[in-house]
């Protein structure tokens, strides 16, 4: 069963609220949201307080994407503000301090995660596999939305998934960035179960209709 995550990066914060409870309606089932801190990434988005805003309004998930140095000192405090899945990449620390991440993202009760940007091999992943609930191959270079999807991270995709089945089988995989009708069929066939969708999904005509799609069989 294909999940969908919405990432709010391509939301109208002027109208915040209004877009995260529009989500549950039109069938998604995960409120990505995207925290840059401008040094792990070149881009600032939003950080605790707006996690905190967004749990307040929303009957979905969060799925806390952090894109920032060392995320061992923030990691308790993103799950207290409301973080239900937390993603820490494998890339923003040593390997020790990222271990430590993962293991005090669970201690908080949420699902801890790890990504990998798009130069990252796919065996960077497996020190940290067996402490995972959703691993996220960036089919972008991480740092901006509205991105076209890299398809060599296709390959990268499938390889993750062939871990995930022979060591960690109740682990998720996801893939994040530039995912539109088009470039889901090729995540899904890869294996991935969540597909993270922000432009297209807030650019599209019928958001239901383009989140029943990306859950369809036969795309
Ligand atoms: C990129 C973010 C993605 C991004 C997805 O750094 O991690 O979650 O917002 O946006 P689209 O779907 O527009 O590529
Ligand atoms: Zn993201």
């Amino acid at each position: 069963m294909i999940q969908v995550s919405s990432s709010i990066l391509s939301a109208d914060f002027a109208n915040l609220e209004r877009d995260v409870r529009s989500l549950a309606p039109a069938g998604v089932d995960l409120v990505h949201v995207d925290v840059m801190d401008g040094s792990f990434v070149p881009n600032i988005s939003i950080g605790l307080p707006v996690v905190e805003a967004i749990k307040r309004v929303s009957p979905l998930p969060l799925d806390v994407h952090l894109m920032i140095d060392r995320p061992v000192r923030y990691v308790e405090r993103f799950c207290k503000a409301g973080a239900n899945l937390l993603t820490v990449h494998i890339e923003s620390d040593a390997q020790e301090n990222i271990l430590a991440a993962l293991d005090q993202i669970a201690d908080c009760g949420a699902v801890p995660a790890v990504a990998l940007k798009p130069t990252t091999p796919a065996e960077a992943v497996l020190p940290y596999l067996s402490r995972c609930g959703m691993v996220l191959v960036m089919t972008v270079e991480p740092g901006f939305g509205g991105q076209k999807f890299m398809s060599h991270m296709v390959p990268k995709l499938k390889t993750i998934r062939g871990y995930i089945n022979a060591q960690k089988p109740d682990c998720l995989l996801g893939a994040d960035g530039g995912v539109n009708l088009q470039t889901a069929s090729a995540c899904k066939e890869s294996g991935a179960d969540v597909l993270i969708a922000g432009s297209a999904y807030f650019k599209a005509a019928s958001q239901a209709e383009f989140v029943n799609a990306l859950k369809a069989q036969n795309i």
